[in-house]
């Protein structure tokens, strides 16, 4: 596992001319627009780089872009790894250290989700305060390699207070309706019966999704201060059940993609 991040790390070092400090992860549907932002941009190719596990679902590029949004050195994953796709939570976890030892300190994530709480709608943007994980491994089980944090990682703030207060400022100020919730986090691939949507309110969530928190884990574990959105594509509610399609979530991702390039590239510049 160290090599291997050692390998990867050595590998992308040999590109780069400045290192990135600001990590992004891109979700769903969301992508164009953040990378369009990105001045003086070099790709690399998740199968270029050794041991990267490459993206498999065709809405997911397999690149990692590095550049500056306002002047800010930033690396980009444009196409996250899901563990529906078979990955196990380690190969999803080694990009993320890669990050760490690049030398990124925050962490920016974005995810497609379905939106449970009834106050909401599909389209709004949430910031995650908070998460449950229910997906059925860790990405920290195993050994654990002190170099990145402890093997007990206290998880009372994993996403940096003072990143969700910048970004909550920062929508107030653009007028883009972003609401504080809980995301929990599934194994999919299947999406929630009405059953499920009904435990997942009642357990505290506000939002469900199949990403972000093996990411989130991993990065608050090495000590990156992290920060998560959600675009919620659609309304998860028991009582109105809708059939959920990739194209509409897609779609209702892209929709709200331009409010979140303004969040994500105004919280780097204030970094
Ligand atoms: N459930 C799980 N993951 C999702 C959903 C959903 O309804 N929408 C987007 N990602």
């Amino acid at each position: 596992m160290l090599r291997q991040v050692k390998e990867a790390t050595d590998f992308i070092k040999r590109r780069l001319k400045t290192m990135p400090e600001v990590g992004v992860i891109l979700g769903t549907g969301l992508g164009n627009g953040f990378i369009e932002a990105v001045k003086k941009p070099t790709i690399i190719t998740y199968n270029a780089i050794p041991h990267f596990p490459i993206s498999t679902v065709a809405t997911h590029k397999g690149q990692l872009v590095f550049g500056e949004v306002s002047d800010k050195q930033v690396i980009i994953m444009r196409g996250r790894l899901h563990y529906y796709e078979g990955y196990t939570m380690h190969q999803i976890a080694l990009p993320i250290r890669v990050m760490k030892m690049l030398g990124v300190k925050v962490l920016l994530v974005s995810n497609a989700a379905g939106n449970l709480n009834p106050a909401w709608k599909k389209g709004e943007l949430m910031l995650l305060n908070d998460h449950i994980n229910l997906m059925p491994d860790n990405p920290l089980r195993g050994e654990n390699y002190e170099v990145f944090g402890p093997r007990f990682p206290d998880m009372s703030e994993p996403y940096s207070a003072t990143l969700q207060k910048k970004l909550l400022a920062i929508a107030a100020k653009k007028k883009i309706k972003l609401r504080p919730g809980v995301y929990a986090a599934v194994q999919g691939p299947s999406l929630e019966t009405r059953a499920e949507y009904r435990y997942l309110r009642t357990i505290g969530a506000d939002a469900v999704g199949m990403s972000t928190v093996p990411e989130v884990l991993t990065a608050h574990h090495a000590g990156m201060a992290c920060c998560a959105v959600s675009v919620l594509t659609n309304d998860c509610n028991a009582d109105k059940p809708v059939a959920v399609k990739l194209e509409h979530i897609v779609k209702a991702a892209e929709k709200a993609e331009k409010h979140l390039v303004t969040l994500f590239t105004e919280l780097i510049t204030s970094l």
